[in-house]
């Protein structure tokens, strides 16, 4: 069982995963051990970012040179460890989460993968971790899956602490579709967030239908 975008069936998604390049044995032994982490009722089955959007991330961290990258939303490791990948020696990927078990299995993939040296991961609140980082180095590459209601706050913080063309990652901005029609407080602040970004002239900003939404904003 792996994360799929409510906007493919089962046998897209399928497609869409045969068709691009296959995953490798660490990352298949992640994805089953947060699923069965999801099975026993201990994580969200949903946490966990849909294969084909790791993949992405990895190409994209690659191919824009990034060298020092945050994410806010670790959870067990799975999203960084496609950035991690991506980073060349000296490179730098700084990880929020307030997870102390979940981040402790993230830790032994990295290990695994043999990116772990690269990675330093933060535990605490993301809000204000984020809030006590130095100004530099500034990253080149941020993600953002974590509370929803606190994306605009870790947007407006990550704004300085950004590289000049620098790209932020924002998860889950369609909401299951709910942004159409916003029930809850997540929803609400997404769609807020998606409306306020589209108009703000300090970033480039597409909302790729990807997974469940992924926005991706350019620092002008
Ligand atoms: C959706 S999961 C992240 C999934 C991860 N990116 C992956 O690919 O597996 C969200 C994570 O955000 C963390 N989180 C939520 N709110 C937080 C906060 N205010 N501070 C720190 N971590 C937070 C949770 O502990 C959880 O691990």
């Amino acid at each position: 069982m792996t994360p799929r975008s409510f906007l493919l069936t089962p046998q897209l998604a399928e497609y869409v995963r045969a068709s691009s390049e296959p995953y490798d044995e660490v990352v298949l032994d992640l994805m089953t051990e947060t699923a069965e982490l999801a099975a026993r009722g201990e994580a969200s089955p949903t946490f966990q970012i849909a294969p084909e959007q790791g993949s992405f991330m990895q190409l994209l961290a690659g191919a824009l040179g990034v060298r020092q990258a945050i994410e806010i939303g670790t959870f067990t490791g799975y999203s960084a460890l496609c950035v991690a990948r991506a980073l060349p020696d000296g490179g730098r990927l700084v990880c929020l989460d307030r997870n102390g078990e979940w981040t402790a299995i993230a830790r032994r993939y990295w290990e695994r993968a043999g990116v772990g040296d690269r990675v330093e991961l933060l535990l605490g609140d993301a809000h204000e971790t984020l809030r006590g980082l130095p100004a530099d180095p500034t990253f080149d590459l941020a993600f953002v899956d974590a509370d929803k209601t606190g994306y605009a706050d870790y947007v407006e913080q990550l704004y300085p602490r950004m590289a000049a063309n620098g790209v932020v990652l924002l998860d889950n901005t369609l909401r299951n579709g709910e942004v159409l029609d916003p029930r809850d407080d997540d929803a609400r602040s997404v769609a807020e967030l998606n409306r306020a970004l589209a108009a703000d002239p300090r970033w480039e900003t597409v909302l790729l239908p990807l997974a469940d939404g992924l926005t991706v904003l350019r620092k002008r």
